[in-house]
């Protein structure tokens, strides 16, 4: 049975499964096979050898807990999405926002533009008017001397150096520096090393034409030309939900403290799938981040407006990511988590991230517009206040109950609250008492 005919079905009661069900569900969907769940089982083995290819000085692996976002109905295609996070709630939220919005309107995505940018800065030319000429009058030459010689893979991918732009920007001390933008079409490839060989090659051939030496080569991390946008539509949406919304946004767009939580929130959703995936998330939050301040003031990167009686959501920002190149195919669980993606291209990897960025600030901001974070977010987070404050074995599911309580009678809860239930727990089991008795003595304090 495929993951696109039949998830709507084997998604039903997801959360609800323990952990051999949830991945016997996903083998039954398609996304898994049986060895990725031997995998999956024995994955704090992994080798530390194959570290040692990846990064310097190595000590071993650093796990963090990957689980899977449920429910994702993306232009007209179920997806299983891999999603590496430690913080609790994120994936519950985005997945039960998923199913919401699956029931009630749509997800598409699309990509605008193409091509990535790298770099060359050249800090002060005798004659900047004089060198934009050469530069243009001989751009073919240089764009066909760096496909042949170094971009030759990626030509062959149908990839290449595209074009090459000359910028001008004025010094503090008023004098001009020329920026040299090279565009590139890296294909699947996110393409930093590529990008930053090309103008590391294309150095000396400027040069030789213009008897100018260019001081820095690197890609640039604001690749605009190509915006990853995402869409969510809710046609008759609740009147109070989506007034909600929409204030949240606008709250974001007129307030960067605001703006600057909201991203995050955004992020939750989309660093998870980079990481999971083996993507360099840093550059792809340089470019979020970039792409927000864009108009001087930092903005955010999604928006919530009426359109008639329809709750219409987008984003919109560069999501440079790769689905070969640097550790994609390399890291065992990266290579896993791509195959359970089930996609050809890098320019999908970069929609469902959007998509998945959306649907999960589609969470924080109902959330936040309703009821509050603190309650939903607390009552996932009693296992980790749990195992803090020190419970063990039996202990473990008696302090969470009684978490549980405290928090549906005093709407809060913290670590002290934990380590104090643990403490009284102890010490009434030393003494016998019942620890049905603990929850009524919390229940009536305060
Ligand atoms: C928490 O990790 C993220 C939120 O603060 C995002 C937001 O406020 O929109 C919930």
């Amino acid at each position: 049975m495929t993951l696109s005919t039949r998830s709507k079905t084997l998604f039903d009661g997801f959360s609800k499964l323990n952990r051999r069900e949830r991945l016997s569900r996903l083998v039954e969907m398609g996304a898994l096979s049986p060895d990725d769940v031997t995998f999956l089982n024995m994955s704090s083995g992994l080798n530390p050898d194959l570290a040692e290819n990846f990064i310097e000085n190595v000590m071993g692996y650093f796990q963090l807990p990957l689980g899977v976002a449920a429910h994702f109905h993306i232009d007209g295609r179920n997806y299983a999405i891999p999603m590496a996070v430690e913080e609790t709630s994120i994936i519950a939220a985005v997945s039960k926002m998923a199913k919401w919005v699956r029931k009630h309107g749509t997800i598409t995505t699309e990509i605008k533009g193409s091509g990535t940018i790298g770099q060359l800065q050249l800090s002060r030319v005798a004659s900047p008017l004089q060198f934009e000429q050469t530069l243009l009058r001989n751009k073919d030459f240089l764009i066909h001397s760096a496909n042949q010689d170094i971009a030759a893979g990626l030509v062959r991918r149908g990839g290449g150096v595209r074009d090459i732009e000359v910028r001008k920007i004025k010094r503090p001390d008023l004098e001009t520096m020329i920026v040299c933008h090279v565009h590139v079409e890296t294909c699947d490839a996110m393409g930093a090393n590529i990008v930053t060989q090309v103008c590391e090659f294309l150095k000396t051939p400027i040069y030789d034409l213009t008897g100018e030496m260019a001081d820095i080569a690197i890609i640039s991390n604001l690749p605009d030309c190509k915006l990853t946008q995402a869409t969510i539509c809710i046609p008759a949406v609740d009147p109070v939900l989506a007034e909600g919304l929409v204030e949240a946004s606008l709250f974001a767009e007129c307030d960067p403290y605001r703006a600057a939580t909201h991203n995050k929130g955004v992020l939750n959703g989309i660093d998870p799938v980079l990481i999971a995936t083996g993507n360099d998330w840093r550059a792809v939050e340089a470019a979020v981040h970039a792409y927000a301040a864009r108009s001087g003031q930092y903005r955010p990167i999604t928006r919530w407006v009426m359109e008639g009686k329809s709750l219409v959501g987008t984003f919109e920002a560069p999501l440079p990511v790769g689905i070969v190149g640097g550790v994609t195919r390399l890291h065992p669980t990266a290579k896993m988590c791509l195959k359970m993606l089930n996609i050809k291209h890098a320019d999908e990897l970069s929609r469902i991230a959007a998509a998945v960025g959306l649907v999960q600030n589609l969470g924080a901001l109902t959330a936040l517009s309703t009821v509050g974070l603190t309650e939903g977010h607390m009552r996932l987070h009693i296992s980790n206040l749990t195992i803090e404050a020190g419970a063990k074995g039996a202990e473990i599911p008696l302090v969470k109950k009684q978490l549980e309580e405290i928090l549906s009678l005093r709407k809060r809860i913290s670590a002290s609250h934990a380590i104090e239930v643990l403490k009284e727990l102890r010490e009434r089991t030393r003494t016998s008492a019942p620890a049905a008795a603990l929850v009524n003595h919390h229940n009536t304090r305060e």
